[in-house]
């Protein structure tokens, strides 16, 4: 799913008006609003994402590269929750926007106090049609999960940069101790 022939009008679409906005606004507050922009139009609509791009797993979240920028600049991925699948404790190394497109999903957030682990009192749930940022400048550190034990949920989330070779953490929720780890993509 990396090449443009094969991509849908909708996300043919937002790949060409990013590219356009990372153009005219490179510096990450400028492309992460244009892009929170572009990606609420993408997910008004739920009928472009292929159907080997929508499919859970079993026992593992699964995330689907849709496009890689060719410079890096930024990649589209799908990440589909089967039913109450959720993410270790992470952080991401760049910047990120994530839309819901169907079902929903719960994030908690983490500040990292005295080299422990703080969780937020609360999380954020995000329905279809909504969106979220996520910045290491302001703070990225995250649980995300599905929201339903019954029904699988898919989120777009676009990065800035190609987040499957990107090395980040995953965090021990006792120590607060970070291992690294590259999350690839299911299908490249
Ligand atoms: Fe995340």
């Amino acid at each position: 799913m990396t090449t443009t022939p094969a991509l849908a009008a909708r996300l043919a679409a937002f790949v060409r008006d990013m590219d356009a906005a990372i153009e005219a606004s490179p510096c990450e507050s400028g492309a992460m609003l244009a892009c929170e922009a572009l990606l609420r139009e993408l997910i008004a609509h739920d009928d472009w994402l292929p159907e080997d791009c929508a499919r859970p797993h079993p026992t593992y979240y699964q995330q689907y590269l849709l496009y890689r920028d060719p410079a890096d600049r930024y990649s589209v991925v799908s990440f589909v929750w089967g039913p109450g699948q959720r993410t270790p404790i992470h952080d991401h190394g760049t910047w990120g926007v994530i839309g819901m497109l169907r079902g929903a999903e719960f994030s908690r957030a983490y500040a990292k106090v005295d080299g422990r682990l703080v969780a937020a009192p609360t999380e954020e749930r995000l329905e279809p049609g909504q969106t979220a940022l996520v910045s290491p400048t302001a703070g990225d550190i995250h649980l995300v999960r599905n929201a339903f034990d019954d029904q699988v949920s898919i989120s777009i989330h676009v990065y800035g940069t190609d987040i499957g070779k990107q090395t980040r953490h995953v965090f021990d929720p006792g120590t607060g101790a970070a291992k690294p780890f590259v999350s690839g993509y299911a299908n490249a």
